[in-house]
């Protein structure tokens, strides 16, 4: 069993006793909200961004939480700190999952007999290896389109991940590392659990968010950082071809950071000199995005 602390509604177990009745609607439809994010030197990092992205996510789904922010913050801090005790000095990786409530089948709100639930996992974080980093991801176009946002609003970081989950198994059986998704008029949208970009001449370019991607926290954040660097980011739709037209491509997300791309497709990616492997203004983002994660963690 997997080495982890779960809270659920507020008590902490070892996963083993922690349960979840099959009447729960995020079991029944998918109908949850979740985030996800993680500590450096035991802090987390970006926790009330991800907290204000819940409290979004709850807009867009219409569910009313049944608890204040404060309280998932509290009960998140609380349980991270409860693992913690058991394995110091390790950090930690952390689910938040809400839920409509349990009750009977059926959408209708009335066959809910409980307010919102929740569950916290928090367990070991898993980086991706150095020999990854190294190589580099290799990325398949998806045939899949991702959800439109009149249909499922991928700005909502809901449960019902099915739309990215096939698309990452469906590359992953073909041999890629991780799937991009276009949106229907062949945009690129997003990744599977990660937010793209690309370098070219200098200039960082990543689709906007009205594109209908999630409004990842890290994305906003590298943004930040590369334009207070004097860097020049342009939020603008493109079709995938662009990305071997790239110096440099890139993915972000809460627990990749800033992550480099070689492959596209099975063809390398990467101006002349390091195509298909990392570039060069990957490599620092990567290591600058670090240091300033962990310079606001000791904030
Ligand atoms: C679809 C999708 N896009 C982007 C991201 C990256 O978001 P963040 O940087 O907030 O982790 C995620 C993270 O899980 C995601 O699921």
């Amino acid at each position: 069993m997997q080495n982890a602390i779960i809270n659920v509604n507020g008590r902490l177990l070892k996963p083993e006793n922690a349960k979840v009745s099959v009447y729960d609607r995020s079991y029944l439809y998918g109908d949850s909200l979740y985030e996800v994010m993680r500590t450096y030197d035991g802090r987390f990092f970006g926790l009330e961004e991800h907290l204000a992205r819940l409290e979004k996510s709850a807009q867009l789904c219409r569910m009313i939480l049944s608890q204040p922010t404060d309280e998932y913050r509290e009960q998140i801090l609380r349980t991270a700190e409860e693992y913690r005790k058991g394995d110091p000095g390790r950090d930690v990786y952390c689910r938040i999952v809400i839920s409509r409530g349990e009750g009977r089948i059926g959408f209708s709100l009335s066959c809910l007999t409980t307010p919102t639930r929740y569950t916290i996992y928090v367990q070991p974080v898993e980086e991706p290896s150095d020999e990854l980093a190294r190589r580099g991801l290799s990325l398949q176009i998806s045939r899949r389109w991702r959800n439109a946002p009149q249909a499922l609003p991928p700005a909502m970081k809901s449960g019902n991940y099915l739309n990215n989950l096939l698309a990452y198994l469906e590359a992953s059986a073909e041999g890629f590392d991780d799937a991009l998704l276009c949106d229907y008029e062949g945009n690129l949208t997003e990744g599977t659990t990660f937010n793209i970009f690309y370098i070219r001449r200098g200039i960082l370019v990543t689709p906007p968010l009205d594109v209908g991607i999630l409004a990842g926290i890290t994305r906003d954040k590298l943004i930040a950082l590369a334009r207070g660097q004097g860097l020049t980011v342009r939020e603008i739709r493109f079709p995938p071809s662009r990305l071997f037209e790239a110096d440099e491509v890139f993915v972000t997300s809460s627990i990749k950071e800033v992550f480099p791309v070689t492959r596209v497709d099975g063809k390398a990616v990467g101006g002349s000199g390091h195509a298909g492997k990392p570039g060069p203004l990957t490599r620092k983002l990567r290591e600058e995005f670090r240091s300033h994660i962990l310079s606001a963690v000791k904030a």
